[in-house]
């Protein structure tokens, strides 16, 4: 979910909904807003977009404060009563949150018996409790204060009073949240690219403490009531990165931004010498460790399982890739010297953020690769590296992949280089052979639309399969296909179809086939063969040297060890057209969310 809030000499209403558009990446299944003026406060909520919402609110409303929230549903169905903002039984406070509260069922039980609940939602039991305090006699910081204090679990949130039209309350624990500072207003926004039009200067919350947040004044309170002093930053976000431009979707947008990508990553990675660069605290701690473990989820995890190969062929680094999610309480026996990796686009996931928070406890040292500076995993890992991919819009994954590759590409090698561990090739000079074969693939969109056309049209179903890399690639490659065209997809290993999967081949079954790894190219096709042989539609993308004449498509040759960088860009168009044919919201696709910040 994503919050904002607003209290100041501007249109209220306009920045709330405005704030609320750029944070639908973080869900989009529900949105409200509050508004407060001389009449009071006013809630418009709605189940869907923010369009949705947009429609509802009164255009004539003038208030000089206000919050919003746009909600991807934990506790409670996607719906207008759960939406938020929530406000207490009687009306006194209004809120919006960001979070789980774990032990809401219990706090209702023992505080709240006899408050009637308008929704199923677990935050409501937050403003609930304010209101009870309040009745109860307490001062309303010392209520909000007592309130915290009971909350386990994650929350950002932004609570109004029907009786104070100067104050926003703010606080955070493990989700984020930012203040950005103006000239006669302030805000309150879950990430600093939702108020980028109003303001480039954020202050940093901590967690546990309270921010109250006035027109002139940000008063940011530990929690034990001390006053503490922090400097504002400048957000470094070009407001026109976040526009579509004359691009139908955000995801063909940023599947075409990749060779420019890659040319931003070569530039920054090089130092003054011509060579690729990485800071060397770092490259001693990949250099010091026994064993490396790679943390991430979705897309992200499927760069690191590419990201092991890399690591291991050029860096001979023993490395293990986990999904953030099942790591977290199924730890498997750590080496002496580990050193953990957090791949993360968002650098917000709360899955991935849940271990490094055990990794830290433990006392190793953790690296977050990721595409937002001063993100949460950022800031708490001891080291950055940044991905330079510009703001990733559409849902589903695709210039933060390659980036994540190429960042993991130069970690090996620099490290490598570092031992003097040879390595059998130029990395800076294959990087630009990768981007002029990038550029050559999205200029074959045509090609991938038919393929998409040809295949994809009405099958229920679509396999991918590949071996060594180019099984982690199809792996990638159904996930985008599941995501955005709800085509049901599996990434399988090309030689254990036959054990189980393949009962499932029907008779035009589409099974896309990559074939760009010269040691497994001959039997890659005898597995193609053997799912046609049973009636499945079969779709070879190869590459350049290894093709034969049944393929589809023959991407660009590039080292092999490096294909996966540009072997994806096909089965993201593939999955981009069929999606697109299917009439499906390509960047904002059902059930799903940009950034999942909650466990
Ligand atoms: C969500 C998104 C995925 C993404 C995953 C990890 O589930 O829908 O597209 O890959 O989170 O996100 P991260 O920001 O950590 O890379």
């Amino acid at each position: 979910c994503g919050i904002v809030g607003y209290i100041g000499n501007k249109d209220t209403k306009e920045i709330l909904l405005k704030g609320l558009e750029k944070l639908e990446y973080r869900g989009y299944d529900s949105a409200g807003i509050a508004v407060m003026n001389d009449e009071g406060v006013h809630v418009f909520k709605e189940k869907g977009r923010i369009a949705d919402l947009r429609a509802i609110v009164d255009v004539d409303i003038a208030a000089s404060m206000g919050i919003g929230h746009t909600r991807w549903a934990t506790h409670g169905v996607p719906s207008k009563v759960n939406s938020h903002p929530h406000q207490s039984a009687e009306g006194r406070f209004t809120l919006v949150h960001n979070g789980v509260i774990e032990n809401y069922d219990l706090l209702k039980r023992e505080y709240l018996s006899d408050v009637p609940f308008a929704s199923e939602t677990d935050t409501e039991v937050i403003v609930q409790l304010m209101e009870r305090f309040v009745s109860e006699g307490q001062e309303v910081l010392t209520a909000f204060q007592k309130t915290l204090d009971l909350l386990k679990g994650s929350y950002a949130l932004a609570l109004i009073d029907n009786e104070n039209n100067e104050t926003i309350y703010v606080a955070k624990n493990k989700s984020p949240l930012l203040i950005g500072l103006g000239e006669g207003f302030n805000v309150v926004a879950s990430d600093a690219m939702a108020m980028i039009q109003v303001t480039n200067r954020y202050v940093e919350i901590m967690d546990k403490e309270v921010v109250i947040v006035k027109a002139d004044q940000v008063l940011i309170q530990d929690r034990n009531g001390e006053s503490i002093e922090r400097e504002p930053y400048l957000a470094e976000i070009d407001a026109t990165d976040i526009e579509k431009g004359t691009y139908p979707h955000y995801m063909l947008k940023e599947i075409d931004e990749q060779p420019l990508v890659m040319r931003k990553i070569i530039q920054t990675y090089q130092n003054e010498e011509g060579r690729l660069t990485i800071e060397p605290n770092i490259v001693n701690a990949v250099n010091d460790s026994d064993r490396i473990y790679i943390i991430a989820a979705g897309t992200s995890y499927h760069a690191g399982l590419v990201g092991k190969q890399f690591i291991e062929t050029i860096a001979k680094k023993p490395v293990e890739v986990h999904i953030a999610s099942e790591f977290v309480y199924n730890m498997p026996l750590l080496s002496a010297k580990p050193l953990f990796i957090f791949i993360s686009q968002s650098g917000e996931t709360a899955d991935s953020r849940a271990v490094l928070v055990k990794v830290k406890e433990l006392g190793y040292p953790a690296l977050t690769i990721t595409n937002v500076a001063g993100s949460t995993l950022s800031r708490e890992a001891d080291f950055t590296l940044l991905l330079h991919a510009g703001p990733e819009i559409a849902v589903a994954s695709s210039k933060a992949y390659t980036a994540q590759l190429a960042v993991l590409a130069i970690l090996a090698e620099v490290s490598a280089q570092s031992r003097n561990i040879p390595v059998e090739f130029e990395l800076l000079r294959e990087f630009g052979i990768i981007a002029n074969a990038m550029e050559v693939l999205c200029d074959s969109k045509e090609i991938f639309e038919q393929i998409a056309r040809e295949f994809l049209s009405v099958t229920p179903n679509c396999f991918f399969i590949g071996r060594g890399v180019d099984y982690f690639v199809g792996m990638e490659g159904a996930l985008k296909l599941k995501e955005i065209s709800y085509i049901q997809a599996e990434g399988f290993a090309g030689g254990e179809l036959k054990h189980g999967t393949i009962a499932l081949i029907e008779e035009g079954t589409p099974i896309i086939a990559l074939a760009t790894q010269e040691s497994v190219n001959l039997s890659i096709r005898g597995n193609v063969k053997e799912v046609a042989a049973r009636g499945a539609n079969p779709c070879i993308i190869s590459m350049k040297g290894l093709n034969m004449d049944e393929d589809s498509f023959v991407i660009p040759k590039v080292h092999e060890v490096l294909t996966p960088l540009i072997s994806v860009i096909p089965l993201q168009l593939i999955a981009y057209y069929a999606a697109l044919h299917r009439g499906c919201d390509v960047d904002k696709p059902r059930n799903l969310a940009k950034s999942v910040t909650v466990e």
